[in-house]
């Protein structure tokens, strides 16, 4: 043991990160195990590598950005012919997804720090009036799915180290919503470090770890045994959403037709940006590759630039919504070092530790948190397929207490859409300017979560609820 220690310390001192054993002699002996435990997970060449590679990056995004033209999108359907075709397209989807081909996968593992909330988003009550928790309206969506194709699906749920029990213990309290499939996998975790590079310590005993991003979520699959599991099981699609989008799509038979039609390796639904500051990420091109800018890099003019007839010029906003081709995920899961997502550094306030082993928490950003981000593997797609598409229909990200992406927006977005769709089954229902009806209402998933299917199912209800306040359809 005493040697192991000795060379692990040699080894942090060859690193130039000897300070992460400071206190060692006043650790008790549970504070040292704790401590080499974390050290284990460090791969410190691998640190020092990726280092240098964001000093770098920083260097050469400035002739990135200045080269950078919007991307071209599949335009939303206009006309009664392009909805015929959306039909068709619509059916090749669903072919692939009662085949079995197709699997879920919802990453879960961020630390919802602009929401301020204390439990995992998955689990924030966020229907109009059930308050349902986001997992429970993805797994009303999914089970209907599973009814409709005749199919049990895989959905795999990415957590982190903060979000990862919780989670688990949610789910089996809920008997995970009937759904057999769901599985956990956890992500990776980074060491947060100084702007020279060194280890930031949280405690004496303890290095600052935080989750290495949603870009982790396609190593995770490939480490967690996961993507073997549905190679094995036939499944070479996958339907990937974030948690805090109640809107989305599960499983989105349009989306994956158009995958499917065009053999490609990634598919994104976009919308367009609301206005020039929205915080989306841009779908962009660079070199005839396909990128994401994420808000706060793309430079001022990019984000200003309007077309002739007054369009936002990068207009294609990212949901995050994106359908992935299984053997492009193994690509990011052999040895190919060329295969690796770049890390972003966010310079960040990380509560630390004084001379003294005192806890304190600085004033301004004193490290750098080090993530990778799932759209960074777009460019190493050969082909790659945005699709534009109706924000009210899919996209209502939960990501801020109040104002823009609150509880609030998603709520009234929630509301809209339900008001929508009974407005065109013929319902009365009153609503505002922007659609907005003067009262809660809430449609269930399980009986419908798309306009088409309501529609359906609607005009097929023999006694038809008049609408009104407190309204619940099931
Ligand atoms: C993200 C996208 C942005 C897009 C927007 C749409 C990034 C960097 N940007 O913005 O382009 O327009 O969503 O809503 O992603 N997560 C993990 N592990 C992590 C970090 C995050 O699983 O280590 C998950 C979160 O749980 C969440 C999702 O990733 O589901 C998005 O993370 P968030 O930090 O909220 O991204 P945004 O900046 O809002």
């Amino acid at each position: 043991m005493d040697k192991t220690v000795k060379e692990i310390r040699m080894r942090f001192c060859d690193f130039d990160q000897g300070h992460v054993f400071k206190f060692w002699e006043i650790l008790s002996e549970d504070e040292r195990i704790k401590l080499l435990q974390q050290t284990k997970y460090i791969d410190l060449e691998y640190l020092s590598e990726i280092f240098r590679s964001v000093l770098h990056e920083r260097r050469s995004d400035h002739d990135f950005l200045l080269n950078i033209q919007p991307a071209k999108f599949v335009k939303f359907p206009n006309s009664e012919a392009d909805w015929l075709k959306c039909g068709d397209i619509a059916h090749v989807g669903a072919q692939k997804i009662r085949e079995g081909k197709v699997a879920i996968f919802t990453v879960a593992g961020g630390h919802s720090t602009r929401l301020g909330c204390l439990i995992p988003k998955g689990m924030v009550p966020i229907t109009p009036i059930k308050k349902k928790s986001m997992f429970q309206v993805f797994a009303e969506k999914i089970l209907v799915a599973e009814k409709k194709y005749e199919q049990k699906f895989h959905w795999i749920i990415l957590t982190s180290d903060k979000t990862h029990n919780e989670t688990i213990e949610f789910f089996g309290k809920k008997n995970s919503f009937g759904i057999e499939n769901v599985h956990f996998i956890k992500q990776g975790l980074m060491p947060a470090i100084d702007f020279d590079g060194k280890i930031i310590m949280e405690a004496r005993d303890r290095i600052a770890m935080h989750p290495n991003g949603h870009g982790g979520a396609l190593k995770a699959l490939g480490q967690s045994g996961m993507l073997a599991m549905l190679e094995n099981a036939g499944v070479d699609t996958v339907s990937y959403f974030q948690v805090d989008n109640p809107l989305v799509r599960c499983i989105d038979p349009y989306l994956i037709g158009i995958h499917v039609k065009n053999q490609a390796q990634i598919t994104s639904r976009m919308v367009k940006k609301l206005y020039p500051e929205e915080k989306v990420g841009v779908f962009c091109e660079h070199g005839g590759k396909m990128h994401v800018v994420e808000y706060s890099d793309l430079p001022k003019e990019c984000a200003m630039a309007r077309t002739s007839t007054g369009e936002l010029q990068f207009c294609a906003g990212n949901t995050a919504i994106h359908v992935f081709d299984v053997q492009f995920i193994r690509r990011f899961n052999g040895d190919d070092i060329q295969s690796e997502i770049p890390y972003h550094m966010a310079k960040k306030v990380i509560p630390t530790i004084d001379n003294l082993g005192e806890p304190f928490t600085p004033n301004v950003s004193n490290g750098i948190k080090l993530e990778m981000f799932i759209f960074d593997a777009f460019p190493f797609a050969d082909l790659s397929v945005i699709v534009e598409s109706d924000r009210s229909e899919i996209f209502s990200p939960l990501k801020n207490s109040e104002g823009m992406d609150s509880p609030k927006t998603c709520k009234q977005d929630q509301l809209r859409l339900f008001a929508h769709w009974l407005l065109q089954a013929g319902a009365d229902i009153p609503t505002d300017a922007t659609g907005l009806p003067p009262f809660d209402i809430e449609i269930s998933p399980m009986f419908a979560d798309n306009e088409r299917d309501f529609m359906k199912k609607w005009e097929k209800l023999e006694n038809k609820p008049a609408i009104g306040p407190g309204q619940y359809i099931e």
